[in-house]
């Protein structure tokens, strides 16, 4: 097989990865932990070719940069070099990412990138040491090979920095996410992640803290415990922002309405109905919740926002190839 198209789901960090401690091969500070989410998906077809002299990418029908298709060579080397293929190949991705959400699609573009080399390269290694791979690409990417709650263990070494799946999530779990702002982020998570390890004196903590907090939702998770999970959730999501708030020069993803979002969430809990926020390196809000209520959080977020900052989600599965007609 020289071509495959892969289908690969975007996750959210519920226990969020903030930091690295190899730069080079993406090994992480601390371990994490998220939910992949059904409505958000990429989709990637890779064809390696002995006719072409050079990696091809496409994406959304729109022929990419040279400095974006660089990405991808150096992507699509860690396959080629493994499987002993030298031919060049052919990308094309398509982002089902409403543009609504506004959200940043590295995790399920290098985990559908991952999944389609991984078969069209003729390597086809396991899920577990295709996840290594796919963090190479993005961190956050390790964790959208699998589906519903998945753990990204830290590990000692390259090869067993790898993503473990939970939990299917195969309960009342649900998302609202909040776009409040739709345009690129200003300091990319590459560059907020090393100005906080290297300068933030909060960010000790932040490390010293995450293992708990990890071991705290995993129970949760386990006892299907809402409201643990949810409070430990957003609280692993505002002490990563503390921390970012304490480099050097500060890091700052809030916008006025990120507040306002995190606010209204405060509200509706008072209100009795259980949901927590959690927010990653921009400022777009998203609500965890019961998914039986994510209709009702939504109406009531209207008061706020309009419709189409609005979107509802359940959770997603894990990465699958594509038949012809998909
Ligand atoms: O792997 P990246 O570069 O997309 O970084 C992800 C960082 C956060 O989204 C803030 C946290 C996480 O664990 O996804």
């Amino acid at each position: 097989m020289t071509y495959a198209a892969v289908r690969a789901h975007t996750n959210i960090a519920l226990i969020k990865y903030w930091g690295k401690r190899d730069e080079e091969f993406f090994l992480p500070m601390n371990s994490s932990l998220s939910l992949t989410l059904e409505k958000l998906y990429t989709d990637t077809f890779v064809q390696f070719d002995e006719e072409l002299t050079e990696d091809l990418f496409i994406l959304n029908g729109k022929k990419q940069s040279e400095k974006e298709t660089g990405k991808i060579t150096r992507f699509l080397d860690l396959f080629r070099a493994q499987a002993g293929v030298s031919y060049r190949a052919r990308v094309a991705s398509i982002n089902h990412v409403p543009t609504a959400a506004g959200l940043a699609s590295s995790a399920s573009a290098f985990a559908a990138l991952a999944g389609a080399a991984n078969i069209a390269s003729g390597l086809n290694v396991d899920l577990r040491t295709l996840s290594t791979y796919a963090r190479q690409g993005s961190g956050s990417a390790t964790r959208s090979i699998y589906g519903g709650f998945v753990e990204w263990n830290k590990g000692t070494s390259s090869e067993d920095s790898f993503a473990i799946p939970i939990d299917e999530a195969d309960w009342d779990i649900g998302m609202v996410i909040i776009a409040v702002n739709r345009s690129e982020k200003k300091v990319s998570s590459r560059e907020g992640m090393k100005q906080t390890v290297e300068t933030s004196p909060y960010y000790p903590a932040w490390v010293a803290t995450a293992e708990d907090d990890l071991s705290v939702i995993k129970d949760a998770i386990k006892e299907r415990n809402f409201e643990k999970m949810g409070e430990m959730a957003e609280h692993s999501a505002m002490k990563m922002h503390a921390s970012m708030l304490a480099a050097k020069p500060p890091i700052l993803y809030f916008e006025p309405a990120s507040i306002t979002a995190i606010q209204a969430v405060q509200k509706l809990r008072e209100q009795g109905i259980s949901c927590y926020v959690t927010m990653d390196a921009g400022p777009n809000v998203k609500v965890l919740c019961r998914l039986s209520q994510a209709g009702l959080i939504k109406e009531k977020l209207k008061d706020f926002f309009k419709e189409e900052q609005l979107l509802i989600t359940g959770p997603g599965k894990g990465i699958r190839e594509l038949t012809e007609d998909e």
